[in-house]
C-alpha cells in the first residue's frame, strides 16, 4: 500500500537482491524506519521482538530467514538449524510453521549448491501468493460491505469495527480485515472505522490508526473495552479481525481481546466476521481453546506504555506500581459458534468443518 504517495510491501529484496528489507514496526507511527537483513539470527530476532507480526508477514519474514540461512551455509545441518531457530521465535500464529515447511520441502531434496537459489525462489513465491491471497479476501469481504451499505439511506456510512492490526503491515500488502475496507473505500463506499487500541502493544492505535490515516479512511480510536457499548447503540454494522490460526472446526485464535469483541457482537446482533488466509488455517487442530498454544510475552508490555512524548522524545512509562507484577496472554481463541463467516481468498464460509472443507476439499483431505 503507499507510504506518502509511494508504494510499498512491508516485506522487500533490496537492490543486490539478496539482502531482506522490512520496515522496523516497532518504530511506526512516530517514524516510518526500514531496516536491512543480512544475517538469519537478525530476522529471528525481528520476529521475536516484532520489528515485523502479523501472522502472514511472520511466515514470509521466516521463509526470507531460511534464505539467508541458505546464503550462508546451504548444507543439512544448516538447513535443519535455521528452520528450529526461526520455528521458535512466536508461537501462536500457524503461517510462521506453515512457511518454514513449505520452503524445507522444497529445499530438502536439492543438492546444497542448488540451494540458495530454491530459496529466494520459495520466499518470494511465498511473499507474492500472500499478496494475491490477500487481494482476492478483499474483493469477496467486499460484496459484504456492499451489501450493508446497499441496506443503508445513502450516503451513511458502513460502521466496521476491527481490533488489533490485521492490516497491510500484518501481511505483505493488502492486509486481511483490512483488504475489504480498502478495496470499498477504493470504490467510494462511504465507510467508518472504529480502531481498537488493541492493549498492551497497541497495534490498534499504532498501526492500523496510521494505515487508516494514511489511506484517508474515516476512523476513529476507540479503547478496547469501548465496543460493547458501541454496539449496543447500533454503531456497529460489522466486525472484520484478522486471525494468527484458525481451527479446521472454525475456532479462530486471534489478538488478546477479540474473544470479548465476539461475544459483544453475538448479544448485539452485530456479524462478527473473520478474514482467513488459507496458510492461516491448521488442519491438524480442531478444538481452538484446548489446543493451540497461546504466546504468554513479558509483563512489562502491560506494565509500561510508550508514546511521543512534547519534546518529541519516544520513551516507554511506567503505568502500574513497581510492587504489581503483570500477566501478558497475547491471544485467545474465539469458539467457533459466535463466528458469523470466514473470508477466505476461495470466498466466505461457515465457521464449521463442512464450511472450510467445502472450500478447500484439497487441503482439508491432506
Ligand atoms: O502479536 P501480533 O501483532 O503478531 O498479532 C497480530 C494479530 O493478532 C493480527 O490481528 C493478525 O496476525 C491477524 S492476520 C493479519
Amino acid at each position: 500500500m503507499n507510504v506518502d504517495g509511494k508504494h510499498y510491501r512491508s516485506i522487500w529484496l533490496a537492490e543486490d537482491g539478496r539482502t531482506v528489507r522490512i520496515i522496523d514496526q516497532t518504530r511506526l507511527p512516530h517514524a516510518f524506519v526500514t531496516v536491512d537483513m543480512v544475517e538469519p539470527e537478525t530476522v529471528a530476532t525481528a520476529i521475536r521482538d516484532m520489528w515485523v507480526r502479523g501472522a502472514p508477514l511472520i511466515g514470509a519474514t521466516a521463509a526470507y530467514g531460511m534464505a539467508l540461512q541458505m546464503q550462508r551455509d546451504p548444507g543439512d545441518d544448516s538447513l535443519h538449524a535455521g528452520y528450529d531457530m526461526l520455528m521458535a521465535t512466536r508461537p501462536t500464529a500457524v503461517n510462521l510453521r506453515w512457511a518454514l515447511d513449505e520452503v524445507r520441502q522444497v529445499l530438502s531434496p536439492l543438492p546444497p549448491a542448488d540451494r540458495l537459489e530454491a530459496a529466494y525462489a520459495a520466499a518470494t513465491r511465498i511473499a507474492d501468493e500472500d499478496v494475491e491471497i490477500n487481494r482476492q479476501i478483499g474483493a469477496n469481504g467486499l460484496a459484504l460491505i456492499e451489501e450493508i451499505a446497499a441496506a443503508k439511506p445513502a450516503g451513511e456510512p458502513v460502521n466496521i469495527l476491527t481490533h488489533c492490526n490485521a492490516g497491510w503491515l500484518a501481511t505483505v500488502d493488502w492486509g486481511t480485515a483490512t483488504s475489504p475496507i480498502y478495496q470499498a473505500a477504493e470504490r467510494g463506499i462511504p465507510l467508518h472505522v472504529w480502531v481498537d487500541e488493541t492493549r498492551p502493544r497497541n497495534q490498534g492505535a499504532y498501526l492500523t490508526a496510521w494505515e487508516m490515516a494514511g489511506h484517508g479512511i474515516p476512523h476513529a480510536l476507540i479503547t478496547d473495552n469501548a465496543g460493547g457499548h458501541l454496539m449496543q447503540h447500533g454503531l456497529v454494522d460489522l466486525v472484520i479481525t484478522g486471525t494468527d490460526r484458525t481451527t479446521a472446526r472454525g475456532d479462530v485464535c486471534n489478538k488478546i481481546g477479540t474473544y470479548l469483541k465476539a461475544l459483544a457482537a453475538h448479544d448485539n446482533g452485530v456479524p462478527f466476521y473473520v478474514a482467513l488466509p488459507s496458510p492461516t488455517i491448521d488442519w491438524n487442530v480442531q478444538d481452538g481453546v484446548a489446543e493451540i498454544p497461546i504466546e504468554e510475552r513479558n509483563g512489562d508490555e502491560v506494565s509500561y506504555i510508550s508514546g511521543k512524548g512534547p519534546d518529541g522524545t519516544v520513551l516507554p512509562v511506567r503505568i502500574s506500581p513497581e510492587a504489581s507484577p503483570a500477566r501478558n496472554p497475547a491471544f485467545d481463541v474465539t469458539p467457533a459458534r459466535l463466528v458469523t463467516g470466514l473470508i477466505t481468498e476461495r470466498g466466505i464460509c461457515a465457521a464449521t468443518a463442512e464450511g472450510l472443507a467445502g472450500l478447500f476439499p484439497d487441503r482439508a483431505a491432506a
